[in-house]
């Protein structure tokens, strides 16, 4: 079996071609072109450039990936896009796209959603089983969920106000790292200590399994308000208890989830992190250890599928194919889709 999948929901212009082989070899080409140039001005992404930009490009995209997989059109059995949550514009862009090569070589359309690109990522790479935990931390999302099956998802929590990529990334704006934020604290945080300043840690030892970080953020402010020439080990010593904060925030509430997850399923794990967020190795090291506590363990993907992409996008899109998904071409786009909104797909 052998997918096209188009990602283009944010800020990156994506297309893969994914085969239903060995793990190791199902990725048969994954180009993802990153609008971080045009919109770094800015300090964040702006919907109306990202659109534009996914549409000058993404014709190009598709055919060097299609090259790159060394397959033509026809020997595709379906074509997946990212049909939302995102940027509509953008999502419009891909969309389009998927569903003019589906009409046109008169293959199946996929309609995807972004989030369960992320969610079934795992599986790609590591062929894992269901049920699974599932920590979504990316720029625009946050939130646990039990993965049960392919369109089977229960929300144990999430953030109610920015996501934890958002903070990261407004924190390094604040602090004056570029865009985008993740990486820049994490590199800074390394030279920092952690210790210098006290930040809250907001949610630590609530109920349930939802984040806030905007109230972190703030804190930050306030620190930096009070050093009004901050120098490079400040900031590192602030991007270290900011990260510090973020930590002991996502083990409490990752530990939390597996206990409600074990309860609820009868199985241990594994607790499996995805979205941007995950590339920050100090955070991987918590997760791993309250993973460890419970006695399971973490799965993380490579970074460069952690992040957006169109590999998870096709793979997602082969796994819907396989049970019998096949979409119209008037599905529509949606800014917001969540994933316990889903269904599992059943054969026409
Ligand atoms: O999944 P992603 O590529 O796009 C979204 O769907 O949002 O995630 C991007 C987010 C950004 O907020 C970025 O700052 C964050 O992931 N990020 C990181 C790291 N690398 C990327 N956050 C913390 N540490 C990192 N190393
Ligand atoms: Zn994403």
């Amino acid at each position: 079996m052998l997918v096209l999948g188009i990602e283009t929901s944010c800020d990156e212009t994506a297309a893969a071609v994914v085969s239903d082989g060995p793990p190791f070899s199902r990725i048969r080409s994954n180009l993802v072109f990153s609008q971080l140039d045009e919109h770094r001005l800015y300090g964040g992404v702006v919907p109306e450039i990202a659109a534009r930009s996914h549409l000058e490009r993404i014709d190009s995209l598709v055919a060097r990936a299609m090259e790159e997989a060394g397959v033509d059109f026809d020997a595709l059995d379906a074509i997946a896009a990212t049909t939302g949550p995102g940027l509509i514009g953008g999502v419009m862009v891909g969309m389009m796209t998927g569903k003019a090569i589906a009409a046109l070589h008169g293959k199946a359309f996929v309609a995807v959603n972004h989030l369960e690109g992320h969610a079934l990522t795992a599986r790609l790479t590591d062929d894992l089983e269901f049920p699974y935990l599932l920590l979504l931390v990316s720029g625009g999302h946050c939130q646990l969920l039990a993965v049960e099956g392919i369109g089977n998802y229960r929300r144990y929590g999430g953030t109610i106000d920015d996501a934890v990529g958002e903070a990261f990334d407004k924190t390094a704006k604040l602090l004056g790292l570029g865009y985008p934020g993740g990486p820049a604290v994490e590199r800074h945080a390394r030279k920092g200590d952690a210790s210098r300043f006290a930040l809250p840690r907001p949610m630590l030892g609530r109920p349930g399994c939802d984040f806030s970080f905007s109230g972190l953020k703030t804190a930050v402010r306030h620190v930096l308000d009070k050093l009004p020439c901050p120098s490079d080990a400040d900031k590192a010593d602030l991007a270290a208890a900011f990260q510090a904060s973020v930590a002991d925030v996502m083990e409490d509430r990752a530990g939390r989830a597996l206990e409600r997850f074990q309860q609820e399923t009868g199985h241990r794990g594994p607790l499996v992190v995805a979205g941007g967020v995950a590339a920050n190795e100090a955070l991987r090291e918590r997760l791993a250890a309250v993973a460890r506590q419970h006695r399971t363990e973490l799965v993380a993907p490579p970074a460069a599928l952690c992040t957006d992409n169109a590999a998870m996008i096709a793979w997602a899109g082969l796994e819907r194919y396989r049970l019998g998904a096949r979409d119209p071409l008037d599905f529509p786009a949606r800014p917001r889709w969540p994933l316990d909104t889903l269904a599992t797909p059943q054969a026409a």
